[in-house]
């Protein structure tokens, strides 16, 4: 698998990315994401997933399909859950809006990307430093950012959502601790949610991870290119099939602009 996607790829999984919201939402909250990728799809579709190639999914287009993989794999291992013996306590919506928004704050905030070019080729070659972060920005926790970036689009979300996305990470994060590893019985979680979110976006990470390792086995390592502009995808778009971006973002956003 190529470091580098295509113009086409990355149209193709932009499109899906978005396809999800008329597939599992309607409402307020289905107008109120549309708007918000609306705002975001210029920087969204290139954003990288991490910074550092030994990560996961470290180039333009690593955050999209970081996000599919994560909602992908959620939806098959809550089925999983289920064939087990587990009593479902969730919806496939409630699955598919925390994985969509888990790692929202990787986008950066309204203005800025979260992520930059490394501009030190040294780093980059050396060290897979291949972004930097942004250092106008506000700190913030990933997930603080989501949460914000969401409020900020007035998109509500159940208590149960909420600590599933703020638990994504699991105990890898020190935070999620006292949410994770109660020891009272009235304080532990009381939805599977949490472990599902958990689960797919740890294995979506970790075969991200193998993919980049098999694909750069015995290759040097490449500097990350140049970011394309709007202008470039879009001609891609015009040239693709009908499903492309341009028809989609019509049906999506004909009636809300
Ligand atoms: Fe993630």
């Amino acid at each position: 698998m190529s470091l580098e996607l295509s113009a086409e790829k990355l149209l193709e999984n932009w499109n899906k990315l978005i396809g999800y919201i008329p597939q599992y939402f309607e409402g307020e909250r289905k107008e109120k994401l549309t708007k918000m990728y609306e705002h975001f799809q210029d920087r969204m579709m290139y954003a990288p997933a991490s910074g550092r190639e030994h990560y996961h999914n470290a180039f333009p287009g690593g955050y999209v399909m970081h996000i599919i993989n994560v909602t992908e794999s959620c939806l098959k291992i809550a089925k999983l859950w289920e064939e087990m013996g587990a009593t479902p306590d969730w919806t496939e919506e409630n699955i598919v809006f925390c994985a969509m928004h888990h790692d929202l704050g990787k986008v950066g905030d309204m203005e800025q990307d979260y992520y930059v070019p490394n501009p030190s080729e040294w780093h980059r070659i050396n060290q897979g430093k291949i972004y930097d972060f942004n250092k106008n920005l506000n700190y913030m926790t990933v997930t603080d950012r989501a949460c914000y970036l969401l409020m900020k689009f007035g998109v509500d979300m159940t208590e149960q959502e909420y600590l599933a996305l703020r638990l994504t990470d699991g105990l890898y994060e020190d935070g999620n601790k006292s949410y994770l590893m109660s020891y009272m019985p009235e304080y532990g979680l009381k939805s599977s949610l949490p472990h599902i979110l958990h689960q797919g976006d740890m294995m979506s990470t970790k075969i991200e991870n193998e993919q980049w390792k098999r694909s750069v086995a015995g290759k040097p390592t490449k500097p990350i290119g140049v970011k394309k502009k709007k202008t470039d995808i879009k001609s891609v778009a015009k040239n693709a099939d009908g499903s492309n971006l341009e028809d989609l973002f019509g049906d999506l956003f004909k009636d809300k602009k």
